[in-house]
C-alpha cells in the first residue's frame, strides 16, 4: 500500500503482570455523532470526553468544510456551533477523510442531502474500501454520485433540491450504511425507514431522539427493526459526555486477561448492548471481568470493566453477535491464541472491507507468531495453545486494530512481537503507547 509517511515499527515483549486503573478514550462512533448532529443542530453544543482521535479530527474538519464553527475550549470541552438541518454551505474544497470509513460515510451522506457539489477523498486504505453500500441508497434518494471505479472514493455528491424520503432495507449488517441513510433523510420532506434484519449499534437513534427528533424504533417479531425517521426536524442542542470507547477497551481488557497476574480495571466504558459482544464472549472463554459502578451517561449505559487474569477455553461464536463485536475479532484472535481448544468465528464477512481485509491480516499475524490458524470467506478457527511462540513480525496494513492486537500478543508470548507500523493508532486512540506502559507493558522501538 503506497503511504506517504515514515512507519513506526513498535515491539512488545513479555512483561510482569499490568496494574491498575486505565482510562481509554471517548468512543469513536458517539463522538463521530455529536459533531456532526451538533453540526446540524440550531445553536450551540457542548461535547465532553470526546475522542480527539485522526478519525474525528478528520469529522471536525468536514463539519467546518460544511459550515459549523467548532472549537475547543480551555476545559477541553468541543464547542459546535451548528447549521440546522439542510444549512450546510459548499465546501470550497476537497474533503479529505483520511483512514475513516465511518466518517466518510456519514458525511458524504450529510452533504448529498443539499443541493449543491461536495467531493470526498480519503487516504491509500480508504480509497479501496466500498462506497457503493451508501451509493445505492442515496441515488435512490435522488443524490447524483460521480465515484471512481469500483465506487470507490474520490466521489462527487450533488443533492437535489427535495429528496425522495425512501423505505430502505440493509443488505449488509452495517450501522454505517443505517446512519448514512438516517442522517440524509433529515433532509426529507417526509418520513425516511429503515430496515435492519440484524440490529447495529444504535447510537445515531438515541441522539437524534436526544436533539428532538421524532424517531420510532420497532423490534418486528423476526428480530429485525423497522426505524421511521420524520424529516426536517430542528435539531436542539444538547450537552453530550463521551462514554469510554468499548473497542478501544478491548486491548487492555485482552492484555489483562491473557497475561498471568494482571489485575485492571478499565473505567467508564460504554455498555450499550449493541457493543459488548466481546465482552460476553471473553466470559464464555472464561475471562474474570466484573461490571462495576454501573451508571448512565448522556441516555447510554456506562461501567468499569474490572480484569484478572484467566485460563480461556476455545468457543464457538456465532454470527449473530458479530454486529456486536465487529471490530474487536482480531483481538479476540489473540485471546483465542492463548485459550485451550479451537475458537470458531462465524458470520464475519464485513472484517473483509475495514481499514484492511482483518481476516486475511489476522490470520497472517497469528501465523507469524506461530499460532495455527485458518480463514474462511465469512470465518476465522483460531487453534489456542499454551504458550504462543511470538517472534514474529506482523504487517498491520495501516490497520490501527490489527496493530494493538498483536503488540497484545507480544505481552503474553515467549518472545516479543513486532508491528511493521503503529502510526495508524493515532487514528483511535493516540494514548495506546503511554496508557499500557502505564499498566506495565513492555513496548520499545525494535533495532532495524
Ligand atoms: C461504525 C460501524 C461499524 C464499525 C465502525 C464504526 C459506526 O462499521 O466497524 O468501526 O460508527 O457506525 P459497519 O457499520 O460498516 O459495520
Amino acid at each position: 500500500m503506497a503511504f506517504t509517511h515514515t512507519p513506526t515499527p513498535l515491539r512488545a515483549s513479555r512483561a510482569g503482570a499490568l496494574s491498575g486503573r486505565i482510562a481509554v478514550p471517548g468512543d469513536k462512533s458517539i463522538s463521530h455523532r455529536a459533531i456532526m448532529l451538533g453540526a446540524l443542530a440550531v445553536g450551540d453544543t457542548v461535547v465532553h470526553g470526546l475522542l480527539e482521535g485522526e478519525d474525528i479530527l478528520a469529522t471536525i474538519g468536514a463539519m467546518r468544510a460544511l459550515g459549523a464553527r467548532i472549537t475547543k475550549a480551555e476545559d477541553g470541552a468541543w464547542h459546535i456551533a451548528g447549521v440546522g438541518v439542510g444549512g450546510c454551505l459548499e465546501p470550497e474544497g476537497i474533503i479529505d477523510y483520511g483512514n475513516s470509513g465511518t466518517g466518510a460515510r456519514l458525511a458524504i451522506a450529510i452533504a448529498g442531502s443539499h443541493a449543491f457539489s461536495a467531493t470526498f477523498t480519503g487516504d491509500a486504505s480508504l480509497v479501496k474500501r466500498p462506497m457503493g453500500r451508501i451509493i445505492e441508497p442515496l441515488r435512490r434518494m435522488g443524490v447524483q454520485v460521480l465515484a471512481r471505479s469500483g465506487d470507490r472514493l474520490p466521489l462527487t455528491v450533488q443533492g437535489p433540491d427535495r429528496l425522495v424520503p425512501i423505505e430502505y432495507r440493509l443488505p449488509v449488517p452495517s450501522a454505517q450504511v443505517k446512519s448514512a441513510v438516517l442522517l440524509a433523510g433529515l433532509n426529507t420532506p417526509g418520513t425516511v425507514t429503515v430496515i435492519e434484519p440484524w440490529a447495529t449499534r444504535d447510537h445515531t437513534e438515541r441522539m437524534l431522539a436526544a436533539f428532538g427528533a421524532t424517531i420510532e424504533i420497532e423490534t418486528n417479531s423476526d428480530g429485525s427493526r423497522t426505524i421511521r425517521l420524520e424529516g426536517r426536524p430542528k435539531l436542539k442542542p444538547q450537552p453530550i459526555t463521551v462514554p469510554g470507547d468499548p473497542s478501544s477497551a478491548a486491548f487492555p481488557v485482552v492484555a489483562a486477561t491473557i497475561v498471568p497476574g494482571s489485575e485492571v480495571t478499565v473505567e467508564g466504558i460504554l455498555l450499550n448492548p449493541t457493543r459488548t459482544g466481546l465482552i460476553d464472549t471473553l466470559r464464555e472463554m472464561g475471562a474474570d471481568i466484573t461490571i462495576v459502578n454501573e451508571r448512565l451517561v448522556g441516555g447510554e449505559p456506562v461501567g468499569d470493566l474490572a480484569v484478572k487474569a484467566a485460563a480461556l477455553r476455545g468457543v464457538t461464536v456465532p454470527a449473530a453477535r458479530a454486529p456486536a463485536m465487529i471490530d474487536e475479532y482480531p483481538v479476540l484472535a489473540v485471546a483465542a491464541a492463548m485459550a485451550e481448544g479451537d475458537t470458531v468465528m462465524e458470520g464475519i464477512g464485513e472484517l473483509r472491507v475495514k481499514e484492511s481485509d482483518r481476516i486475511a491480516a489476522t490470520i497472517a499475524g497469528l501465523k507469524a507468531n506461530g499460532v495455527e490458524a485458518e480463514e474462511g470467506e465469512d470465518r476465522m478457527v483460531v487453534h489456542g495453545r499454551a504458550t504462543v511462540p511470538g517472534g514474529g513480525t506482523v504487517t498491520s496494513h495501516y490497520d490501527h486494530r490489527i496493530a494493538m492486537s498483536f503488540l497484545v500478543l507480544g505481552l503474553a508470548a515467549e518472545n516479543p512481537v513486532t508491528v511493521d507500523d503503529t502510526t495508524a493508532i493515532a487514528t483511535s486512540f493516540p494514548d495506546f503507547g503511554r496508557l499500557m506502559t502505564a499498566a506495565g507493558a513492555a513496548f520499545d522501538t525494535p533495532h532495524a
